[in-house]
């Protein structure tokens, strides 16, 4: 079985990006399982600009890999930052206009002058990114016709003349690849003669999923890394007879969306965190008109403009907690590439069934990155819609009925006797305003307790590994996959490890965890993106059992979590008390 890491780093603005890119659907077209991650300066040119594609013939990749196989370094700069997680024996590609090497590296090298090829033989210094695709397709078997294809789709926009460079930048790349390096490693890229799977990015699959769902309304203003939501939704939501608005800034963005699903229509908006502070205001009317909306952060490293292109899992207790007075919600972490299309589905069936506004918390990490997967199925999945008003019950219509499950019956404008004032003031069951205390605490109990069913999905975490584990793995959102790989290595190795990971945040899925570690749970290993350990804090504020071990992986820094770095703390967990 092939599995390999290939990392590409150079200088942002000299085409490493794109590169990746057309590597990664390369490979996935020819049937192999891909997995990216990237990592890149906030400038449009200049810093370092870095993409890793982890490429396999199995059926399913959880993470982005440990060490690297293949770097292909355009610059001293990224030989110097990525050469320490080259694996012994590995394979460097070089380009030796700009630097040679270390003499002792214990790697295969082979020099490509990708600068003076692309400058000398084709003239455009640009191109010298594809003198470095062209040779590695003459090292490692991806047919040379493959990438000019997707080289038409991804340039063709620029014009013939620029098309035809980069055709003979790569032939003179794959030429001088054949010519002059002898392989000297085993790396071979065959296609597996499997079907292509679909290759979508995080935020490409949620989009499709939100479309799944009936979204009709998108209002959003740009920001990184949700700002290609925004741009995919704008081509392709009017196509499914919806519409998409930039908004001026995100206080107006949500105003919008509510707006809409007050006016009975499914609505969304998507953010990182700056845009999710501004919009706190709007969550509390959200809650209190009982409005349903979907928001999405794709989270970022901050604070302020932080680290605008570096993943971070940081927004929890903003996105659980941030309001003025008690505003409850519904908070879901995505997980996968795949769980972006279902989770957003999710999101807009409890959105439309509590009458809530639900939080989806996504990061940079899990947005920009590629994954390839099978193609949704919607055959299976309810799309669900908020309960309306009988005609007993627009008789004397109550807006804010109290119900058995608290939830109340909702028109839309027009509906003939459904009229009723959806404001952001304290109001009784008829939506008139009312300032008594009674009222205030039926109504805050109203808006709480109805968030209670939301816990019945069977799909509020998933478990893996041993049922009842010595050492349990809780993390959350795009956590998942590496730590179900952890997992799978774990228990290869004979140790009593099992995973918990919840998809429902908040309300905090407390009796579950809490029946799930009943049973000889000694230690929890507790990664997450963030430097405090936001998770861990919660987990153990909701803990029954005081005898477990709470240990919190706590990793700010921008980057995702390898399977090597978590398998090393829970083996350690693993260890007997007092063994650690
Ligand atoms: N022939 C023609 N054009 C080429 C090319 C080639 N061989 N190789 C690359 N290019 C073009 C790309 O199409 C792209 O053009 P575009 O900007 O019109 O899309 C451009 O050169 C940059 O190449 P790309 O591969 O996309 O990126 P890169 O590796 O050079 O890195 C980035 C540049 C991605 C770091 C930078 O452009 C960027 O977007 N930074 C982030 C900005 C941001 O989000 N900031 C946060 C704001 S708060």
């Amino acid at each position: 079985m092939s599995d390999y890491v290939f990392r590409f780093g150079g200088e942002g603005g000299e085409g490493v990006i794109s590169t990746g890119d057309l590597f990664t659907t390369a490979c996935a077209r020819s049937g192999l399982e891909i997995y990216t991650f990237r990592s890149y300066p906030a400038e449009i040119k200049g810093g370092h600009a870095m993409i890793q594609v982890r490429v396999a013939d199995r059926n399913v990749l959880l993470s982005r890999g440990d060490e690297v196989d293949v770097l292909i370094a355009f610059n001293k700069e990224a030989y110097d930052r990525h050469v320490k997680e080259l694996k012994p024996g590995g394979v460097l590609l070089f380009d030796n206009t700009d630097f040679l090497p270390a003499e002792d590296l214990k790697a295969v090298k082979y020099p490509v002058p990708f600068t003076k090829i692309a400058m000398e033989e084709i003239g455009v210094r640009l191109t010298k990114n594809m003198v470095a695709l062209g040779s590695l397709s003459g090292l490692f078997g991806i047919p040379l016709d493959k990438f000019k294809e997707l080289i038409r789709d991804k340039f063709g926009k620029k014009g013939e003349q620029v098309l035809q460079k980069n055709f003979l930048a790569l032939e003179a790349g794959h030429r001088y690849a054949t010519e002059n390096l002898k392989k000297q490693e085993s790396v071979q890229l065959k296609p597996t003669g499997r079907k292509p799977k679909l290759v979508l990015s995080g935020n490409e699959s949620l989009c499709l999923g939100a479309i799944a769902a009936g979204l009709k309304v998108y209002a959003g203003y740009p920001i990184t890394p949700a700002s290609s939501i925004l741009e995919f939704l704008a081509k392709e939501l009017p196509k499914a007879g919806g519409v998409v608005i930039q908004t001026e800034d995100e206080i107006a963005a949500l105003g919008v969306v509510l707006g809409a699903s007050f006016a009975g229509k499914k609505a969304m908006t998507a953010t990182s965190g700056p845009g999710f502070s501004l919009m706190v205001e709007m969550l509390g009317l959200a809650v209190m008109a009982e409005l349903p909306a979907v928001i999405i952060d794709a989270q970022r490293a901050g604070p302020s403009t932080g680290m605008p292109t570096k993943a971070e899992q940081a927004d929890l207790m903003m996105a659980i907690y941030a309001g003025h007075g008690e505003a409850p919600r519904v908070v879901l972490g995505l997980t996968s590439v795949e769980d972006c299309f279902y989770g957003i589905i999710r999101a807009f069936n409890i959105a439309e069934t509590f009458q809530t506004p639900v939080i989806i918390l996504s990061d940079q990490g899990l947005a920009q990155r590629e994954a390839s997967i099978l193609k949704p199925e919607t055959n299976d999945i309810d799309i669900l819609e908020r309960r309306k008003p009988s005609s007993e019950e627009l008789g004397e219509y109550q807006r804010f009925k109290m119900t058995e499950d608290f939830i109340s019956p909702m028109s839309v404008p027009g509906m003939p006797e459904g009229f009723y004032a959806a404001t952001g003031i304290e109001h009784t069951e008829a939506g008139g305003l009312n300032y008594e205390p009674a009222n205030h605490n039926r109504m805050m109990e109203k808006r709480s307790k109805k968030l209670e069913g939301v816990l019945k999905y069977p799909w509020a975490v998933k478990t893996y590994g041993a049922e009842h584990p010595e050492v349990a793995v809780i993390g959350w959102g795009s956590g998942e996959g590496v730590i179900r790989e952890v997992v799978e290595q774990a228990t290869a190795a004979g140790l009593k490890v099992g995973a918990l990971h919840p998809k429902i945040l908040w309300p905090f899925p407390t009796q579950i965890i809490n029946d799930y570690l009943a049973n000889g749970t000694r230690r929890i290993v507790v990664p997450e993106l963030n430097y405090s350990g936001q998770f861990a804090a919660l987990l153990k504020q909701h803990m029954k059992r005081t005898d477990i071990e709470v240990i919190s992986m706590a990793k700010g820094g921008g980057i995702p979590w390898k399977p090597g770095e978590i398998l090393s703390t829970v083996k350690e967990a693993c260890l007997p008390a007092g063994g650690r």
